[in-house]
């Protein structure tokens, strides 16, 4: 029998749209994240077996990995751990680079390294977490755009290596109403401005991407692989 899908980042806004909705379909769920108090609440609240860890810690998340797979299988994995930094360039230290790259790059490498032998004994799907700034230059956003662009990178090498057992997508999602964007659009002036700018007019919201990733992370989508799916309400693709 497959094992869970193991959601890194399961008690965030979009990994736990996921979680809520795959656990609705009766698809067992993995959550890891680092509090686990949340963790904790989520996983009694819908069913599912939880692992706290930090992903910049690597034996952690080896830990992590290991825990979700005990069955020696997973059904899949989504890496839905990451940031947006806004900052002009001038403002911008290695240091801060580096964080960005570790948690929305090496982390997602290092789970699906981890979890590969697992991936490969299921029917393995894995879901990571681009933006719409790594197709599109913006302002201010010079570290976004560079390890989310990575990211991308990191989706079709590793689709490619890991075919045909295992298929790895991406999915690029615009501004969503998630606790990482809250600061971005606590201005309502500001949320509807950004709204604007974007053909559908209005901002994404969790289940929105939840919905895409939970089909990429499914046998709908078993002919799809390396892709970079933008749930964006066609910012990324359109002329606003
Ligand atoms: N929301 C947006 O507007 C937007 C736009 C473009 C792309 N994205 C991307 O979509 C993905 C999900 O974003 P989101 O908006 O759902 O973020 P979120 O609401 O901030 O959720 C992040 C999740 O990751 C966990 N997490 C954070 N740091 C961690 C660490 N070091 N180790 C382990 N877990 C950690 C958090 O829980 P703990 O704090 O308990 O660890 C939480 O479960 C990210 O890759 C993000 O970059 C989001």
């Amino acid at each position: 029998m497959d094992g869970p899908i193991l959601i890194l980042g399961g008690t965030g806004g979009i990994g736990q749209a996921l979680a809520r909705r795959l656990a609705a379909q009766d698809r067992p769920v993995h959550l890891a994240a680092r509090d686990p108090d949340r963790l904790a609440a989520l996983g009694g609240e819908i069913g599912a077996r939880w692992t706290a860890c930090d992903v910049l810690d690597e034996a952690a998340l080896a830990r992590a990995v290991e825990d979700a797979a005990r069955g020696g299988t997973l059904a899949g994995l989504a890496y839905a751990v990451g940031s947006i930094d806004l900052a002009p360039l001038r403002r911008i230290t290695g240091p801060q680079l580096a964080h960005a790259f570790a948690l929305n790059v090496t982390g997602a490498a290092l789970a699906v390294r981890n979890a590969q032998a697992a991936l490969a004994a299921g029917t393995g799907s894995v879901v990571l977490f681009s933006s719409v700034a790594a197709g599109l230059g913006f302002r201010n956003q010079a570290v976004t755009g560079t390890v989310k662009a990575a990211v991308e990178g990191l989706t079709r090498a590793l689709a490619a290596e890991l075919a045909p057992k295992v298929r790895v997508n991406c999915v690029a999602p615009t501004l969503t109403r998630t606790p990482l964007a809250a600061s971005l659009i606590a201005s309502a002036q500001t949320a509807e401005a950004v709204a604007r700018q974007h053909p559908l007019a209005r901002l994404g919201e969790a289940d929105d991407v939840a919905a895409v990733a939970a089909v990429l992370l499914g046998p709908e989508a078993g002919f799809v692989t390396g892709q970079v799916v933008g749930v964006d309400g066609g910012r990324g693709a359109l002329a606003a």
